[in-house]
């Protein structure tokens, strides 16, 4: 079998001073309890989580690291509330993520993912000791042609509805400050990441597909979906973070400055199916107690891409990041955590860092055929994890 990528990356954050922004989030929650497992030192920065269950007090992470909270909207308060925290490597992931959120406030999301992120970058400055950041943006900062092929990281930006052209804003806004302050090729590094749709257990968001499943089958209602054959790259929450984490091991190494720019961590063809098709397999995944589910007949609601596609050649090529589940398998992982949150949650950190583990060993395995190897492994995620 191939070797596959450093699943340690290198043992580069092993006591190293590190800053997540949106910690108190989905993705940011994973990337600190990771983050926590490869040895890093982890300060959160982010307001604090929504009321209801959250992957924050599930995994119990306001006490497990250095937990801050900030509107980074707010320049004095973020200054404040980073006070000390002189972090070697940013991850920035703060974010208004939800398209239908930015119809209803469309200048706050820009607030948050245009203006916080220089917020954000300015902080960032001021800490002496950095030496890497990464920017998380979205695949939907391109300007959407709803053409069959992937975007490309040199493809023009754009966006059609707010939150889309939020994180063009944001990938414009990290873009000016590499040039004009992260561009010694012996200082800090700056690099953008865009990541497909993703899921995995922890998610609450309003109005996401995964979410509302869980919320669904935790009261025992049916499920109405919207827009059941939008196309998107789905893929676990894991596979994108392993980009972040090796795109910032790349900028710290030597020749870090070769890796600052944009990068996609898009899934593979076979992972960008549509709503109605992810839907089936997680369902099947849940098994008994997987709410009944209606599709709506038609469009409703305000504009979201009908396509997305991402080509992460690059990411593959350049970093040696490739993802490693296949769908059934990221749904029989996600069904494992919320069905073990449905029986009464303890042990979440537990769980969470076993998912990490295990993805870590798919990653030294190198199973660089995600859709044949993943169809032997599905089983395994229906067992409870070795804690
Ligand atoms: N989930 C996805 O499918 C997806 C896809 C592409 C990109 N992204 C991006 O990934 C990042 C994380 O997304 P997520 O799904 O974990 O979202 P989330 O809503 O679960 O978490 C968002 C985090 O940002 C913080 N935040 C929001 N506004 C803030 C503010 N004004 N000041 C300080 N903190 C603030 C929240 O407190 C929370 O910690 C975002 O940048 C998002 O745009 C997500």
């Amino acid at each position: 079998m191939a070797e596959g990528p450093d699943p340690g990356f290198g043992g580069v954050f092993a006591g190293r001073r590190v800053l997540v922004t949106g910690h108190t989030g989905f993705k940011g929650g994973w990337l600190c309890l990771w983050l926590q497992q490869l040895g890093a030192r982890v300060t959160g920065l982010a307001l604090a989580p929504e009321p209801g269950p959250s992957f924050f007090a599930a995994c119990g992470l306001e006490q497990a690291l250095d937990s801050r909270i900030a509107d980074i909207r707010d320049p004095g308060a973020l200054a404040a509330a980073l006070a000390g925290a002189d972090a070697e490597v940013l991850f920035h992931l703060a974010a208004q993520p939800l398209v239908r959120r930015s119809y209803q406030a469309p200048a706050a999301t820009f607030e948050t993912n245009a203006g916080g992120t220089a917020h954000v970058l300015d902080a960032a400055l001021r800490m002496p000791s950095l030496q890497a950041a990464v920017v998380v943006s979205s695949d939907k900062c391109y300007e959407n042609r709803e053409w069959d092929w992937g975007y490309r990281e040199s493809d023009p930006l754009g966006g059609h509805d707010p939150y889309s052209a939020s994180k063009a804003c944001t990938e414009l806004v990290a873009g000016a400050y590499r040039n004009a302050f992260f561009a010694a090729p012996d200082g800090p590094q700056l690099a953008t990441a865009r990541a497909g749709n993703v899921f995995g257990g922890g998610d609450w968001g309003a109005e996401r597909l995964v979410p509302d499943l869980a919320r669904a089958a935790a009261a025992d209602q049916p499920l109405q979906i919207r827009r059941p054959q939008a196309v998107r790259p789905w893929q676990h929450v894991l596979e994108p973070l392993s980009g972040y984490l090796a795109l910032a091991a790349r900028l710290l190494g030597p020749g870090g400055a070769e890796f600052a720019g944009a990068w996609n961590f898009g899934p593979p063809l076979a992972g960008t199916v549509t709503v109605r098709e992810l839907t089936a397999l997680l369902s099947a995944a849940w098994g008994p107690g997987a709410p009944q589910v209606d599709f709506s007949p038609a469009e409703d609601g305000p504009h979201e891409a009908g396509l997305l596609r991402l080509d992460s050649t690059r990411a593959r090529l350049r970093l040696g990041w490739q993802p490693q589940l296949a769908l059934p398998e990221a749904a029989a992982m996600t069904a494992q955590w919320y069905r073990a949150f449905q029986d009464g949650g303890t042990g979440m950190a537990a769980l969470s860092r076993a998912q990490i583990s295990r993805y870590g060993s798919l990653m030294a395995a190198g199973a660089d055929s995600p859709e044949g190897a993943a169809a032997d492994r599905t089983e395994t995620w229906r067992q409870p994890a070795a804690q």
